[in-house]
């Protein structure tokens, strides 16, 4: 038995700046809210009795091994491309189950309509072609580009290559179209069709919208916040993930103030190792932190990834992490179990010194505990997990923190904004 489903309705407000600088771009009901229903589907992280379902856990974090970067560059210069997005985008979800925050996409003229996940941790808009007739497509809703169905699809005829990290492997088609979302409709999206999807990938979704930097694209494609950008919205945009209802929301070309609790902080994107251009939204000095004292020796990368629900830590930091927590005990070298009355307050810091701290809520749904020991409701499972990804010494930072705190990417002036959230 898993808790029940928890739909949230996502609000998406028009934003002044929106259409600064260019008509190319079309607001639709700019004078009422725009609404992109985002909701979250039951993650099924806890079972009935509030207990952790380490199986569902477990499968998000298998999910959760990084392609390598390097290789998606060298290949992508090639024509054909590697989409070597970090896996869990296509592993996350297991079982048939919808991602966590998922919203509609509308892909050409007339408009085919699609429920896509909103990916902070990689760039490019994958969804299934009309030409995937493979068990995993049916039932699917599938993208016909053909010029009678589509009137604004342009198909490049680079084929796009995804390898799933269990070695299976999808092709697509790379189109350019029009897509609206979050209220803009920008044309000449580079959006991947996937004509064929292994068998393999079952129910776990792969259709999503990626909002990240260009060197994670497989064929380098501009991300949509990107492109609204190059057609005349401002270069910013901001997400929300809130367990109120209404509360989550995705602003493109703008933030949405009234949802920041004081004004963001900017800290500047950081490169991955080895790395000339921007890739993942990630800050290179973070630190994890126990009441408000840094609780690592070390400084490292941190990777915002709203498709991943926890924070995903090198073994080594989850293990020194938890060794400040009195009442810590390792379940294995992933989980960590604590005592649920003295809860570790727990927060995140981005700069060196660590002198400004964002909290993570302790308590209530999704956030830093996960649920209780299955068998012994007095101790609770930390979100802070140990597991070696493929990101050298980077953290990955999931939903857990974004419950608590705004993101803003600022990418003209290559900065990251977080706020604490009003009222989350
Ligand atoms: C760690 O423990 C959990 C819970 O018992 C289990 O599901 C998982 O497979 C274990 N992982 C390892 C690496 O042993
Ligand atoms: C580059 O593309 C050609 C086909 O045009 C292919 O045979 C070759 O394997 C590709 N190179 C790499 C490194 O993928
Ligand atoms: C793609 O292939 C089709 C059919 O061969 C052709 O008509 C079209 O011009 C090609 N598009 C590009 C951008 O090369
Ligand atoms: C729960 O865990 C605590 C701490 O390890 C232990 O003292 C207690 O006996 C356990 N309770 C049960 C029912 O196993």
């Amino acid at each position: 038995m898993r808790t029940a489903a928890a739909a949230l309705a996502l609000a998406l407000f028009a934003v002044e700046s929106v259409l600064a600088g260019g008509d190319s771009l079309r607001a639709r009901g700019r004078e009422r809210p725009l609404s992109l229903a985002l909701e979250r589907r039951d993650d099924g992280l806890q079972s009935a009795d509030g207990s952790v379902a380490f199986d569902v856990l477990e499968s998000y974090r298998q999910g959760a091994n990084a392609a390598t970067i390097s290789q998606n560059k060298a290949l992508a210069a090639n024509g054909t491309a590697i989409l070597a997005k970090r896996g869990q985008e296509a592993l996350t979800y297991y079982g048939g189950a919808t991602p966590l925050w998922y919203g509609t996409v509308q892909i050409g003229a007339p408009p085919q309509t699609f429920r896509l996940f909103f990916d902070t941790s990689s760039s490019d808009l994958l969804v299934p072609s009309y030409k995937c007739n493979s068990l995993t497509c049916r039932g699917k809703k599938r993208l016909d580009y053909r010029p009678s169905a589509d009137a604004t699809a342009k198909s490049t005829n680079k084929t796009v290559y995804t390898y799933f990290t269990d070695g299976s492997q999808a092709t697509g088609t790379l189109l350019q179209d029009t897509v609206t979302a979050a209220g803009l409709t920008v044309t000449q999206q580079d959006v991947v069709a996937m004509d064929s999807l292994p068998s393999a990938i079952g129910g776990r979704i792969t259709d999503g919208m990626g909002l990240a930097f260009r060197a994670l694209s497989a064929a380098y494609s501009y991300s949509f916040p990107f492109t609204a950008y190059h057609q005349g919205a401002q270069p910013v945009f901001g997400l929300s993930l809130s367990r109120l209802p209404g509360k989550s929301e995705l602003v493109v070309g703008g933030y949405n103030r009234a949802r920041l609790a004081g004004s963001p902080d900017y800290y500047a994107v950081g490169y991955s190792p080895n790395s000339q251009f921007l890739d993942y939204i990630q800050i290179s000095q973070g630190v994890p932190t126990l009441g408000g004292q840094p609780a690592l020796y070390d400084r490292v990368p941190m990777i915002f990834d709203s498709t991943t629900p926890t924070i995903i830590a090198p073994p080594a930091y989850a293990a020194e992490f938890w060794s400040y927590v009195p009442s810590a005990q390792a379940i294995n070298s992933t989980y960590w179990s604590y005592d649920c009355a003295s809860p570790p307050a727990v927060g995140l810091a981005f700069t060196r010194a660590a002198t400004k701290v964002y909290p993570i809520a302790a308590q209530g749904e999704y956030n830093f505990n996960l649920g209780t020991l299955p068998g012994n409701s007095s101790r609770c499972i930390g979100a802070l997990l140990g597991e070696n990804v493929g990101v050298g010494n980077a953290f990955i930072i999931g939903d857990v923190f974004f419950k608590s705190n705004y993101l803003i990417l600022d990418f003209k002036q290559n900065r990251i904004g977080v706020a604490p959230q009003r009222g989350f």
